[in-house]
């Protein structure tokens, strides 16, 4: 096996950044639960601690729910994220939005006296949303409930607010849904249980806003003030510079580590929010993300990391080595343009997990160092922490020894480089 020893020697255990039993539901990264979520301290310790000089624009190119984001904002710089998960957007948009609270609060009281209302007239005409399979994922009950709600939301209130309420609505069809609660994938619960499962549809759906109110406030009384754009862009075949603008100064990300399919399916979590919330496609998503490609087309890598690893599964799998390629060939045309959009002197910094496919640990730490050096990035260090928070698939190991199998994931690794 051949080790690049610097890429080793950078490689830093440091407990403290596993920030056990911290809060990590602050300010508005209370809201909406979504799969494999940045803990806020890492990307706030990470600007304070590494964002280079005069720093003016940070930017997440898998920016999910908006963890960087709201950090960035925290700071007080102006940041950019791009997702291509419509629900993610809609969360991250809500989550940096500078609303007028007592506009949210007067909308907030409007939905609760009509759906008091409503309580005690269910046969009151509703306009019922429709989608594929809807009866199979909702009771009758929930469908009138939600369809009641969303049309509220749509036609009574300013475009400005609805986004708000959204994201409020969106968690609760999941909670109010068939869908077994504990797992990212669409599961439906056993037959036996549905019968008597009645959720409480307005009940959640107030329990999430006023969680979600009393997080805006917090966020609010910090005074931040900056400007964020949110996009629909992909980094694999499209360069952020073009698009923004602007050079980028530091990014803060955590990408997926895999396909979705086989790794956290971001899709399938959020399919019932996006068909609500009227998204084409909703169940497509997966394969529009990362590693989703049918393309299986051969490359030579430029990673000798993923290439040997690659070698490695093909002998065990060739379907499995098709998933790992398609995801490493999106990966390394993400980093050339994320690298080619940030100024000289700017820096990365990228938390990545090593997942072990077939018995095969892929170093995607070592991987993301090899293409960012080839982008003229100097590696600074890789700081790895135990990851006691994250809610994700466990599997591997923080072992050096590349290619070791073990049965846990529970370390990540954080990336550190900077542009000569
Ligand atoms: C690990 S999650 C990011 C979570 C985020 N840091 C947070 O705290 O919510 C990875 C994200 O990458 C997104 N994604 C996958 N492929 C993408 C692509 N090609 N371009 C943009 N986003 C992508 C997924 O939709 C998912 O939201």
């Amino acid at each position: 096996m051949c080790v690049n020893f610097e890429i080793m020697e950078q490689r830093i255990i440091d407990n403290e950044w596993s920030f056990v039993g911290v809060n990590t539901k602050e300010y508005t990264h209370c809201y909406h639960n979504y799969p494999a979520m940045m803990i806020p301290q890492i990307a706030r310790r990470l600007i304070k601690d590494y964002a280079p000089k005069d720093t003016k624009l940070i930017f997440d190119p898998y920016c999910g729910t908006g963890t960087t984001l709201v950090e960035a904002k925290l700071a007080n710089i102006n940041s950019t994220g791009t997702d291509l998960n419509p629900l993610a957007q809609l969360i991250a948009r809500s989550k940096v939005k500078n609303y007028n609270i007592e506009k949210i609060i007067n909308a907030k009281n409007l939905l609760s006296e009509e759906s008091f209302k409503f309580s005690f007239n269910l046969q009151s005409e509703v306009d019922l949303y429709k989608f594929k399979n809807i009866e199979y994922w909702f009771s009758e009950n929930v469908i009138k409930e939600i369809s009641f709600l969303l049309n509220l939301i749509k036609s009574k209130f300013d475009k400005n607010i609805q986004d708000f309420f959204l994201v409020a609505l969106s968690e609760t069809v999941r909670e109010a849904s068939y869908t077994r609660n504990s797992e990212f994938k669409l599961y439906r619960i056993q037959k036996h249980k549905i019968a008597n499962y009645k959720p409480d549809t307005f009940g959640l759906f107030f329990n999430k806003l006023n969680r979600n109110i009393s997080g805006l406030k917090d966020l609010t009384k910090t005074g931040a003030n900056t400007k964020i754009n949110i996009y629909d862009f992909n980094t694999c075949n499209q360069n952020p510079k073009e698009i923004m603008k602007q050079e980028i100064d530091f990014v803060v990300t955590s990408p997926p580590y895999g396909d979705s399919r086989t790794t956290v399916a971001y899709g399938q979590f959020s399919r019932l929010s996006n068909q609500w919330l009227g998204i084409e496609n909703a169940s497509q998503i997966d394969n529009i993300l990362m590693g989703g490609s049918k393309n299986h087309k051969e490359i030579e890598f430029t990673s000798k990391y993923a290439q040997k690893e690659l070698d490695k599964i093909k002998n065990i799998d060739v379907k499995r080595y098709n998933d790992v390629k398609e995801f490493l060939i999106d990966y390394e045309n993400s980093i050339n343009n994320v690298s080619n959009s940030i100024r000289k002197n700017g820096r990365i910094a990228y938390v990545v997990g090593n997942r072990t496919v077939k018995g095969i640990q892929i170093p995607l730490d070592y991987i993301t160092v090899e293409l960012f050096e080839k982008n003229e990035f100097k590696h600074l260090k890789t700081i790895v922490r135990e990851i006691p928070n994250k809610r994700m698939p466990k599997e591997n190991s923080p072992t050096n020894k590349i290619g070791v199998k073990s049965k846990t994931m529970s370390n990540e690794y954080i990336v550190i480089m900077e542009k000569q």
